[in-house]
């Protein structure tokens, strides 16, 4: 690690326009060849856990999207998934039975894209599960979705229902910008804020509470007039919550560029536009909520986030962290297609598990935390103690002491916060922090 100043600071300028420093940790797979260990990722069964389910699945595939997914299969295909979702959360379960959950979120993909009939036989099978857990008291379910796959269809109103039936009272969809221009350009279609306005009604009249609706910034064609359109449209829709994302690039083979002083100043005019709404959220955060007390996330992501719990995914690629390490499901970046024929299922026992996981130092485990927290501004020194040892602030004050010195960060109570300045480079101030 460096220690000397003039060497960090020659490390943090180097990094400061480089968009391959975000929130994405590790920067290649291949860094972390060396922990790879055979087995499955252990996990401490005397703490609380949160699951993780990804369903892969949507309508159509937007050219901007960082995440495993494709086009919704035949409905036999959908069946093998879920099917195999199954099978492996109830063998997880099998081996750590008494567990108590802090979290489930079911994310994509477009969980709400798929058969309707298989998506109420899978939510009831939760629903059932979930009554069979300890949970803990602020455990918050939470569901992925999007608009055009549950507005305008009696179908879609009957995924809702579900949803509500089995308790999730937060919905979570993606609306990323509201100009159609922008939009189209990325094989995206609009849906219009009247349609958006009945939907969010519906859905709170059927119990749920919770709506969050994402927004991205930085996306080839976004100028601060398209902002300032997202902006009235989320006045007209009063969403419980807004998360904002910055367009990432790492996983898209150099197909888009992003400017970092254009994005800079798309966020600051989403954190003035979302505040004088009365969104609560602090400058550098990218969740914004209505609710003083309530920070806009799932109690799985508050907890993952902020303190650095234990969660674990099921599905095609989904991740899994545990104080041991990390585990990435089969799938991290590969063609998902034939994962879900029947002759790749039974070849690999109906699971997505992975063989193996990456049995991490201290230093790596710290390095993700500390990645993942960008998305908040900052992060926990006590949640960083915790997965690195006592001797965090000892080991790191050479680097905390360059970010303070710059007015870069500023100690507040328990949190490391990035100031205004800081957070104009949060990537790069984030990466002083890795092993790399
Ligand atoms: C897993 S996606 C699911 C959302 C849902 N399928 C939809 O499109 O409405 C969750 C969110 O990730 C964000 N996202 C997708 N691609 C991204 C990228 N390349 N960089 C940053 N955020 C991205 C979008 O805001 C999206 O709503
Ligand atoms: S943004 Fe949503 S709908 Fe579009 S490809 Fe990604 S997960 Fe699918």
């Amino acid at each position: 690690m460096t220690t000397s100043y003039t060497d960090i600071k020659r490390l943090f300028e180097q990094r400061k326009n480089n968009p391959l420093y975000n929130t994405s940790y590790p920067l290649s797979p291949d860094d972390w060849a060396k922990y790879s260990t055979r087995g499955a990722l252990p996990f401490d069964s005397s703490k609380p856990i949160a699951l993780y389910i990804h369903i892969p699945f949507c309508k159509q595939i937007c050219s901007f999207c960082e995440y495993t997914k494709m086009c919704v299969p035949s409905k036999e295909l959908q069946r093998n998934y879920f099917n195999a979702l199954i099978n492996d959360i109830e063998r997880f379960i099998s081996f750590y039975p008494n567990v108590t959950l802090y979290g489930l979120d079911i994310g994509g993909g477009t969980p709400t894209a798929v058969a309707a009939d298989i998506f109420a036989g899978f939510i009831s099978w939760l629903s059932e599960f979930i009554s069979d857990r300890k949970v803990t008291a602020d455990f918050e379910p939470s569901i992925e979705g999007s608009f055009d796959t549950l507005v305008d269809n009696y179908l879609g109103k009957h995924r809702s229902y579900y949803i509500a039936q089995a308790g999730i009272k937060r919905l979570s969809l993606g609306v990323q910008s509201t100009s159609s221009d922008v939009l189209n350009q990325l094989h995206r279609n609009a849906v219009s804020p009247k349609k958006m306005r009945e939907a969010i009604a519906y859905w709170h009249k059927k119990g749920i509470c919770k709506i969050n609706l994402d927004l991205m910034y930085g996306l080839p064609g976004q100028t601060i007039e398209t902002i300032r359109q997202d902006i009235s449209v989320i006045q007209e829709l009063n969403p419980e919550q807004v998360t904002v994302y910055e367009f990432r690039t790492n996983q898209l083979k150099n197909k888009y560029k992003t400017d970092s002083e254009n994005c800079y100043a798309q966020y600051c005019e989403l954190f003035k536009g979302l505040t004088q709404l009365g969104y609560n959220g602090e400058f550098g955060r990218n969740t914004f909520s209505i609710d003083p007390i309530d920070c806009g996330l799932s109690s799985y992501l508050r907890h993952r986030m902020f303190e650095g719990w234990q969660y674990k995914g099921f599905g095609i690629s989904a991740q899994s962290m545990s104080r041991f390490g990390i585990a990435y499901n089969s799938g991290k970046n590969q063609y998902i297609g034939k994962m879900i024929d029947s002759a790749w299922l039974i070849d690999n026992n109906y699971s997505y598990e992975s063989p193996t996981y990456y049995q991490l130092p201290r230093e790596e485990l710290l390095s993700k935390f500390i990645a993942i927290s960008g998305y908040s501004g900052g992060f926990s020194l006590s949640a960083a103690k915790e997965l690195y040892g006592s001797d965090f602030i000892s080991d790191y004050q050479h680097i905390i002491h360059f970010l303070v010195n710059e007015n870069l960060a500023l100690i507040i109570g328990d949190r490391l916060q990035l100031t205004k300045l800081g957070f104009h480079h949060y990537g790069a101030i984030m990466s002083l922090f890795y092993t790399i």
